[in-house]
């Protein structure tokens, strides 16, 4: 595994990626009944974006520090913006940051964590050794939340179905190996057995169509018609050597999620296209 989130933080897919898991997590606020979240891949947790890694790629510049500069931004984007503030000044809300005071970046374990009441829970597990100790550092205590040094694929068949009977399932993978699509499969026929009704958000990157067709099929089998496929492209995906564009599925869509998806990421495609083919993509499969 040489995989280290502290290199991309902040960057576009990070955007993508964390402005619909704020969707949900609003979404499973709206029930006053307990709510569990389960996040397989959960890295460090918080990003200094001034730190060595964060500072050799930039990846940020092309993401979260895009997005602060933007002018008429969306509201159905306040209040992931509204969380990145909070995250400069610790202990407020108050929106003045600006790209210049842009410092740190939260990770999909630390966003989870300040949508929880009492009643919710949080899994989060990481398996590299470094980022599992960074993990542990930069969330704060509280019997809610359990940390696990653990394989996200083992974590799935452990930790499933959650206890509170509704809840989300965050899969983040790194894409280190070749075959990271079929695994994801194998593991979501049986996580599907065990929690059928869960919500699964699954993110993926996009380099080339082929791989990600077989994929959309393989999930289309194991839940007909609650697919929704969300493909925000930057550019043509005609170079696979190239991260061209994000995807997230999500298994059990809540009400009016591919509305909202539709409604506003056709102005983040434009927002952050890279070249020519940059688009939208929300279907139902
Ligand atoms: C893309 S990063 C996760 C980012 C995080 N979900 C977020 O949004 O802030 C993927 C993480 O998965 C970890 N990882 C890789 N293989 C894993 C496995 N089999 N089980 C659990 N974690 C794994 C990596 O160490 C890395 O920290």
């Amino acid at each position: 595994m040489n995989y280290q989130h502290s290199f991309h933080a902040g960057c576009f897919a990070d955007v993508f990626k964390h402005w619909i898991l704020i969707l949900l997590l609003e979404k499973l606020q709206q029930k006053t009944t307990p709510f569990g979240v389960l996040d397989t891949h959960a890295g460090a947790g918080f990003y200094d974006l001034m730190g060595d890694n964060a500072q050799r790629t930039l990846e940020y510049e092309g993401g979260i520090g895009k997005l602060i500069k933007a002018d008429n931004i969306p509201a159905a984007f306040q209040t992931y913006l509204n969380l990145i503030y909070a995250c400069q000044h610790p202990g407020s809300t108050t929106s003045h940051a600006k790209e210049k005071n842009l410092r740190y970046y939260p990770g999909s374990p630390y966003i989870i964590q300040q949508f929880l009441r009492e009643q919710d829970s949080l899994i989060a597990c990481e398996l590299h050794a470094e980022t599992y100790r960074w993990l542990k550092r930069n969330l704060d205590y509280e019997k809610k939340i359990a940390l696990h040094e653990q394989d996200a694929y083992h974590a799935m068949k452990a930790f499933l179905p959650l206890k509170e009977k509704r809840g989300l399932i965050l899969i983040d993978p790194p894409y280190e190996i070749d075959n990271e699509f079929k695994h994801l499969a194998e593991a979501l026929k049986i996580a599907l057995h065990r929690f059928q009704q869960g919500i699964y958000a699954i993110w993926y990157p996009i380099k080339h169509r082929p791989p990600v067709r077989a994929f959309h099929q393989q999930l289309q089998k194991l839940a007909p018609g609650k697919v929704l496929i969300a493909e925000v492209m930057q550019r043509d995906d005609n170079d696979a050597s190239k991260l061209n564009g994000n995807g997230m599925v999500i298994i059990n869509p809540p009400w009016q999620l591919q509305e909202t998806l539709t409604t506003n990421m056709p102005w983040l495609a434009n927002y952050f296209a890279l070249g020519d083919g940059a688009r939208a993509e929300v279907s139902l499969m």
